[in-house]
């Protein structure tokens, strides 16, 4: 019984550190690809044309910038801005800008 504790402690441990470790890394994309720019330091975009993308999940954020890269979504500015993303990088943009409360 300890023992399963012990291991679900654990399990939870890895878990959350996992997720923190993906919004950071969401964190630095978003900075260093410039998202930052027009979309606003914290989501909140401060130019009415470019939408504020606080307060969005992190599925819809996924699944929108996907859309994008594969042209379901059509814009010209956010295809060529999805166009270089990673899997990865796409995962943890929705992880740390759904995570923007
Ligand atoms: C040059 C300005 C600009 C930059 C840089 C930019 N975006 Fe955008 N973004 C836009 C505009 C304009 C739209 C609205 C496009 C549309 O109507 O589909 C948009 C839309 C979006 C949406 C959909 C929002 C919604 O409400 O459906 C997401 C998600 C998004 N951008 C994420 C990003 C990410 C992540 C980055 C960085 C990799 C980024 N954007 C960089 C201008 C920008």
């Amino acid at each position: 019984m300890r023992f399963v504790f012990t291991l679900l402690l654990c399990l939870t441990g890895l878990f959350s550190t996992a997720l923190q470790a993906d919004a950071g890394s969401g964190q630095s994309t978003y900075a260093s690809r410039g998202c930052i720019g027009c979309h606003g330091a914290s989501g909140i975009s401060v130019v009415a044309t470019y939408p504020s993308l606080k307060g969005r999940s992190a599925e819809y954020i996924r699944k929108n910038l996907k859309d994008y890269r594969s042209g379901a979504r059509k814009n010209n500015v956010m295809n060529a801005m999805a166009a270089g993303l990673s899997d990865k990088e796409i995962y943890n943009l929705g992880s740390y800008i759904g995570s923007l409360k």
